[in-house]
């Protein structure tokens, strides 16, 4: 069964804009396939672990070859939860605003913490292989500003990030849909949700067709 995770990296609730938009995609993939399991890992109210020293120690063991015993192996326990239930899902949808020119601290906990040798990489002869192999993830992120044009797109390390690291632990396939700007006026804000939902629903529309294909 096909599983997909929603990881929510703002703590806004009902007033995020980020939501308003993952909300109407996850709908449609709920009517589109109502078979798939849906799992909700909300990272502002969820406790992630934090990288303690013993759990930094075990991954330099890991990084080393070596294998984790007692302590060290307990304390990686809580992190290997997460990066299991990271790994149970085909499908992910992040919804995360733009902070700082770059994700929240919440998101970037969570890669820290599940981003471990052995499980979402290896190194091999030939370079670094990523293992979280066939997979697809839509990032629906939002900002107060506008990074579309070529002057101000630079300043956004919020995609090129995600791109990096996710497509580092194997998952190529990844969608993003941006609504922006939000923090400029009411009449913008409502004009960059329309153009975001209309996008979420070309996005289903071609899932659907290279499913039915
Ligand atoms: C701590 C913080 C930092 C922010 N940093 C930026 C930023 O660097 N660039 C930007 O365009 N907007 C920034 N914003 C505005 C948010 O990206 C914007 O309001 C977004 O739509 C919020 O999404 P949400 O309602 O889903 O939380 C920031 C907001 C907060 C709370």
């Amino acid at each position: 069964m096909t599983k997909l995770l929603h990881i929510i990296a703002t703590p806004r609730g009902d007033d995020s804009s980020t939501l308003q938009i993952s909300r109407l995609l996850l709908n449609l993939l709920r009517d589109e396939h109502p078979a798939w399991a849906f799992d909700e890992l909300n990272l502002t109210e969820e406790e992630i672990p934090s990288l303690t020293t013993k759990r930094v120690d075990g991954k330099y063991t890991l990084l080393s070859g070596k294998q984790l015993f007692g302590e060290e192996r307990e304390s990686w326990d809580t992190i290997t939860h997460e990066i299991h239930r990271f790994l149970s899902a085909d499908f992910y949808v992040i919804s995360t605003p733009m902070w700082n020119f770059s994700i929240p601290y919440f998101l970037k906990q969570y890669i820290d913490v599940i981003t471990q040798p052995k499980y979402l990489f290896q190194y091999t002869k030939t370079g670094v292989e990523g293992l979280a192999k066939n997979k697809k993830m839509v990032v629906v992120t939002s900002s107060g500003g506008d990074y579309a044009s070529e002057k101000t797109k630079s300043l956004d390390f919020l995609e090129p990030y995600l791109q990096l690291i996710f497509g580092f632990i194997g998952i190529k396939d990844i969608t993003f849909i941006k609504a922006e700007p939000m923090d400029m006026g009411e009449q913008k804000k409502e004009e960059a949700l329309k153009r975001a939902e209309e996008k979420v629903k070309a996005i289903i529309y071609s899932f659907h067709s290279k499913m039915t294909q």
